[in-house]
C-alpha cells in the first residue's frame, strides 16, 4: 500500500473482528503526521477503544496494517514502541507512592536511579504535582490521580501518547481545566496524541483533527471547524453540535446551490453536499445560529419560510427559540443577546431564511 512520507501513525485498510464473524472495525484508513493531536469521537461501541488497543499492541488487526513511523507495529516489541497510555480509571499502582508509580516505566527501561529521580520530578512539575511525590494514590483526589496518570504516561518521553476517555470520571470544571492542560502539554512537548472520547465538545476544543466514528467506520476526518461547518453526511451533522433537519426532495440543482422541495410543500435553498440529481430524497441540515429572522439581510431571491414561535428561552448570552417550521415543531434558532435583538413572542408568526451556503443537502 502507498505510504505517505510524513505519516507517523498509519492505519491501512484495517479490519477487526473479535469473533471471526462481525467486524467491529471496517476498512479503517488513517494517517497522522508527527505532533498531531487527533481525537477519535463516536458513540459507545463504535470501535474507538479497539483501534487504540490495536495501536498499543494489546489487540491485533484481523486484516490490514498499522504502521508507526513507517514500520508495521507487529515488528516492534511493546517496550520499544515508545507509547504512553492514559485510561479513564487512572490505573495507578495503589501500593506505590506517586514517585514510585512514575519511576516504574523508567525502571522497566533500566534507567539509572539518578536519571529516574530527575525525570520523575520533571514530570510531576509538568502536571503541577511536585509536592505530592510521597503520597499514595488513595490520598489523592480523582483529578490529582488523573494528573499523576498523565505524568506517568509522559515520564519516559514517549513520541506517541494514547488516551482513552481520560477525563470521563471527573466533574465538568476539572475536566475543562485538564483538557486545557493536556493540549498545552502535548503541544509544548511536541508529542503525537491519539485521544478517545464520546464527548463532542471535548473533541472540538482539544484536537487538531477529529475522526468521527460510527459502527466501525470513520464517517469524517477533519479539523474541528470543518467538521462543524461542513459535515459530509447526516450522521456527522447530527452527531456534532445542534442541528435542524428538514426532509424533502431535490427539485433543482444549479452549480453550487440547489432547491429542495420539503415534504410540507415549501421550497428552500441549500448546498448540494451529497445529493447529485433531481428527484433524490435528502435531509437538509441547518445550524440554529445560522437561521436569519431579519430576512432583509438575505439575498433578493432567497426563499423564506413561515415559522410559528412556540417557545422563547432566555439563556443569558443567547436566546434559544423553538419554532414550528415546515410541519416540525422542534426547529431551534439561537440568537445573540445583543441590544438590537428582538425577543420573539410565542404565538406569533415570523419569516425565517438563511444563506444557501449555511444549509446543507445531505443523504436522506
Ligand atoms: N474484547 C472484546 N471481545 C469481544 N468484543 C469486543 C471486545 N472489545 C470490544 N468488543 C466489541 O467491539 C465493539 C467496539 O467496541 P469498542 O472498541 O470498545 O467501542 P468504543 O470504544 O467506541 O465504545 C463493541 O460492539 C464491543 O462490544
Ligand atoms: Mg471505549
Amino acid at each position: 500500500m502507498a505510504q505517505s512520507d510524513d505519516a507517523f501513525v498509519e492505519f491501512d485498510h484495517v479490519q477487526k473482528s473479535y469473533d471471526g464473524e462481525n467486524l467491529v472495525v471496517k476498512d479503517l484508513n488513517l494517517s497522522m503526521p508527527k505532533g498531531e493531536f487527533l481525537t477519535m469521537l463516536g458513540p459507545s461501541g463504535s470501535g474507538k477503544t479497539t483501534c487504540l488497543m490495536m495501536l498499543a499492541g494489546f489487540e491485533t488487526a484481523t486484516y490490514g496494517d498499522i504502521r508507526l513511523d513507517g514500520k508495521p507495529i507487529n515488528d516492534i516489541p511493546p517496550h520499544k514502541r515508545g507509547i504512553g497510555m492514559v485510561f479513564q480509571n487512572y490505573a495507578l499502582f495503589p501500593h506505590m507512592t506517586v514517585a514510585e508509580n512514575l519511576a516504574f516505566p523508567l525502571q522497566v527501561r533500566k534507567m539509572s536511579k539518578d536519571v529516574q529521580k530527575q525525570k520523575v520530578m520533571r514530570a510531576l512539575d509538568m502536571v503541577q504535582m511536585g509536592s505530592f511525590a510521597g503520597r499514595r494514590p488513595t490520598q489523592l483526589s480523582g483529578g490529582q490521580q488523573q494528573r499523576i496518570a498523565l505524568a506517568r504516561a509522559l515520564v519516559f518521553e514517549p513520541e506517541l501518547v494514547l488516551m482513552d476517555e481520560p477525563l470521563g470520571a471527573l466533574d465538568k470544571q476539572l475536566r475543562e481545566t485538564l483538557q486545557f492542560e493536556i493540549t498545552n502539554l502535548a503541544h509544548q512537548l511536541g508529542i503525537t496524541v491519539v485521544y478517545v472520547t464520546h464527548d463532542q465538545t471535548e473533541a472540538l476544543t482539544m484536537s487538531d483533527r477529529v475522526a468521527v466514528f460510527e459502527n466501525g467506520r470513520i464517517q469524517q476526518l477533519a479539523a474541528p471547524a470543518t467538521l462543524y461547518e461542513e459535515p459530509q453526511n447526516s450522521f456527522v451533522a447530527q452527531f456534532i453540535g445542534e442541528n435542524n433537519t428538514l426532509e424533502g426532495v431535490v427539485a433543482e440543482i444549479k452549480g453550487d446551490t440547489c432547491v429542495v422541495k420539503l415534504d410540507s410543500g415549501e421550497v428552500i435553498d441549500a448546498v448540494p453536499v451529497n445529493v447529485s440529481k433531481v428527484g433524490e430524497r435528502t435531509k437538509v441540515s441547518i445550524r440554529p445560529e445560522r437561521v436569519e429572522v431579519d430576512t432583509a439581510k438575505l439575498g433578493p431571491n432567497a426563499h423564506t419560510l413561515k415559522a410559528e414561535v412556540l417557545e422563547f428561552i432566555y439563556m443569558g448570552d443567547i436566546f434559544r427559540t423553538r419554532l414550528k417550521v415546515a410541519g416540525i415543531d422542534n426547529f431551534v434558532i439561537k440568537t445573540r443577546n445583543s441590544p438590537d435583538q428582538t425577543k420573539l413572542t410565542p404565538g406569533t408568526t415570523i419569516d425565517i431564511g438563511w444563506l444557501p451556503r449555511d444549509c446543507r443537502a445531505l443523504d436522506a
